[in-house]
């Protein structure tokens, strides 16, 4: 694989490739941006960018690292699991008490969440939000990647999963109650970046709504490690979303509270997914920890019931799953990557997954003839505030990509998710590990060595040989 020019890294750690050499060679470059970016116990998400632990990253992370560092990849999620909340939420960012000043606003500081709530951890210092919990579909991989090894590493595996079945347990019970007082199926996000889609169309109209007041002032230090400021929110996203943080801290994070009064509340269709497919999961790991059945059925439910709640949300004329604005009682009619939903939810009925594979396939999406690679960009190009070089308005994610080849093989659609992943890798041959890609040129954005770009890649090439 090619590694692109780079804000990032050193010269040495940017010229990590020559031509594409086959999965033995693109296996050493992923590895290596997963070494480059490791910090202790844990994995920078990129560089300079991001110099915090963050949640989901992490869960992806571990997911390569499964493949390349077993160890390394169960102590990535024990070093995030350490600091999750006693209501059983995991923080979307773990400050690291190391990284250089100023480089990532907003900081432990502006969140102030152990100072304001009883229920976060007092050191190392954690955001107030959490993320999509990839964490046990990871810690799945940890284990089947340790099967058929010697038995030391296979005790070893089993030690670990059932040290962490009652953080996932506790992490996901918080996510079906605190997060869907409903009973819906459904998770309820407070602020765009617990979607992990930040700036995507998917939420302007929910943030029209937000009336903005005074927000304190602040420096972004995104912009000094990107080559253009166009590739990430903008100004004016920010101020919104440093107004949401500010109204989530007068709740002091409390949940009851802020289902009272916090102006953004959203379904959130694909993290909702994200957390059936980790409920799944989660009932694999309970079957090799052997849970008690009453924890079994729990998980069960909450899988059919989250199932059941993006099946209410299906839009027949969009052929997409829609997001629900908790607040207005509306859905978000947007056609995003987040509207395949149901495919990652998994056990689709025939006729559902056809409707998603044509909008899949369609000029919408992956069927637009002006694509550099047939991959979905983030925001449909239909959709009238798409963008094609701004963060998740428009750019292709080859970790979406990953979601979505991995849902395709799941759903028992090989040749689909073949070409899926073929796209994927090449484009990674083509622009090196980067953050997301413009659709048309294929030309790479954002941090240049994102580790969950390395680290999906680990597990696409580790299926080389057999379905994942
Ligand atoms: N993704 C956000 C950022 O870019 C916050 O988690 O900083």
């Amino acid at each position: 694989m090619r590694e692109a020019s780079s804000q990032e890294g050193t010269p040495e750690e940017r010229t990590v490739g020559g031509t594409p050499g086959g999965s033995g060679s693109a296996n050493a470059l992923a590895a290596g941006v997963l070494r480059r970016n490791g910090v202790k116990s844990w994995t920078r998400p990129a560089p300079t960018l991001y110099p915090h632990q963050w949640s989901w990253d992490s869960a992806f992370i571990a997911l390569g690292l499964a493949h390349s560092d077993n160890g390394r990849a169960t102590r990535e999620l024990e070093s995030l699991f350490a600091s999750q909340w006693s209501t059983g939420k995991v923080p979307h960012i773990v400050f690291n008490p190391d990284a250089p000043p100023r480089s990532y606003f907003p900081d432990a500081e502006r969140w102030n969440s152990s100072a304001l709530s009883p229920d976060a951890p007092s050191s190392p210092h954690t955001s107030g939000l959490c993320q999509p919990p990839v964490h046990a579909i990871a810690v799945r991989r940890i284990w089947e990647t340790s099967r058929g090894k010697d038995e030391r590493r296979v005790s070893r595996a089993r030690g670990f999963l059932r040290d962490n079945f009652p953080r996932l347990l506790n992490w996901h019970r918080y996510l079906a109650t605190a997060r869907d007082p409903e009973e819906s199926g459904l998770v309820t996000i407070y602020h765009p970046w617990e979607s992990g889609t930040d700036n995507s169309p998917r939420w302007d109209a929910a943030l029209e709504e937000v009336q903005i007041g005074e927000v304190p002032s602040y420096t972004r230090y995104d912009l000094q490690h990107v080559a253009d400021a166009s590739h990430r929110p903008t100004d004016a996203e920010y101020d919104r979303f440093l107004w949401l943080l500010e109204m989530l801290k007068r709740t002091r994070y409390e949940e009851a509270e802020i289902y009272e009064s916090h102006p953004f509340l959203v379904k959130d269709v694909f993290f909702s997914a994200i957390l059936v497919a980790a409920n799944e999961a989660l009932l694999d790991i309970a079957d090799v920890v052997d849970a008690p059945d009453e924890d079994r059925a729990r998980i069960e439910a909450w899988m059919h019931r989250g199932r059941r709640g993006l099946e209410g949300c299906w839009d027949p004329e969009l052929k997409l799953c829609l997001d629900l604005d908790v607040r207005a009682g509306e859905p978000l009619r947007t056609r995003t990557i987040a509207g395949f939903a149901p495919l990652i939810a998994g056990d689709l009925d025939p006729g559902r997954l056809e409707e998603l594979l044509g909008t899949l396939d369609s000029p919408a999406f992956a069927g637009h003839p002006g694509l550099r690679w047939p991959l979905p960009p983030s925001t449909s190009f239909r959709e009238p505030g798409f963008h094609p070089r701004s963060y998740w308005r428009g750019p292709t994610w080859p970790v979406a990509n990953w979601l979505l080849w991995w849902s395709l093989l799941r759903a028992g659609e090989p040749e689909r998710a073949a070409q899926m992943r073929g796209a994927t890798l090449d484009q990674l041959s083509e622009g090196g590990f980067a953050e997301y890609f413009e659709p048309f040129t294929g030309e790479p954005l954002g941090s240049r060595e994102q580790s969950w770009t390395a680290a999906v890649a680990l597990d696409m090439l580790a299926a080389e040989t057999k379905s994942a």
